[in-house]
């Protein structure tokens, strides 16, 4: 499978890879045997990445990003595309996702290697895009993060990118998301982002600037003053496929 991410950056999967013989955790099954996932995962991440351009031109370019969670590399692809930065560091865990990662022509300010993002997100140093395209999470999920985040969030980047895997179950679990955002319930999708940007502000001094949402959501914070109603986008099929292009 060959891929044309952002109309800009090619991604190759080894022909090797038996994508049945891939665990459904891994991200290299969602990419392989899901395309259409993939294609909606890489319009979310193309489209709150790209609304730093949009929304805050002049306010400082991204020349340093920190990738927690490299995946297949879908959302390396976009940052290099987007900001061409002159050093962008990818962490991931899954040997698969590493090695297919490592194939690929990228920039030579790119570097992959392996790291848990348990102790990466904890060491890290300053970037000025910190990228977390968790594999899973929600408010449930905070606390277990919470020493990484305040680590991430400490080094005052120009923006940082989070993920909820479980935002297509928000009306479900009202209540038990709304705790650890500090609410008695969040009966809108509306209310559940607002939710997040005002938690991050008073935690971190950081709102929610633009919010896509397919299933998951994909979340880009912003140093801020007050907080303000984001950007949001719901993906349809168009948007994914023309920022993931296969054959
Ligand atoms: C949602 S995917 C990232 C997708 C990526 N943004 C892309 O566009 O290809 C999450 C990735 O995190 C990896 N992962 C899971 N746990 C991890 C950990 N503790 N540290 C680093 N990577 C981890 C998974 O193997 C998976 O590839």
């Amino acid at each position: 499978m060959e891929a044309m991410i952002a109309n800009a950056v090619r991604l190759s999967f080894s022909e090797n890879v038996q994508p049945e013989s891939l665990a459904k955790t891994s991200f290299m099954y969602w990419a392989m045997q899901r395309p259409a996932f993939a294609q909606a995962h890489a319009a979310r991440q193309l489209y709150v990445l790209n609304q730093l351009n949009v929304m805050r031109p002049g306010k400082g370019s991204i020349s340093t990003v920190n990738e927690f969670f490299g995946g297949v590399g879908i959302g390396s692809a976009i940052v290099q595309k987007l900001f061409q930065p002159t050093r962008h560091c990818v962490f991931e865990v899954d040997a698969q996702c590493l090695e297919h990662l490592q194939r690929q022509s990228f920039s030579p300010g790119l570097t992959v290697q392996y790291g848990d993002a348990v102790d990466t997100m904890l060491e890290c140093g300053y970037a000025d895009l910190m990228f977390c395209d968790f594999p899973k999470f929600n408010p449930l999920d905070i606390s277990g993060w919470q020493a990484q985040l305040d680590h991430v969030f400490g080094l005052r980047p120009k923006a940082v990118y989070l993920n909820d895997t479980s935002f297509w179950s928000r009306h479900l679990h009202q209540e038990r998301y709304a705790g650890p955002l500090n609410k008695a319930a969040l009966r809108s999708d509306g209310e559940y982002i607002m939710a997040y940007s005002e938690k991050m502000r008073a935690d971190y001094g950081y709102a929610v600037l633009a919010v896509a949402i397919h299933r998951g959501a994909s979340f880009l914070y912003v140093p801020a003053l007050t907080v303000a109603h984001p950007t949001v986008t719901r993906i349809k099929r168009p948007a994914a496929e023309e920022a993931m292009r296969i054959w």
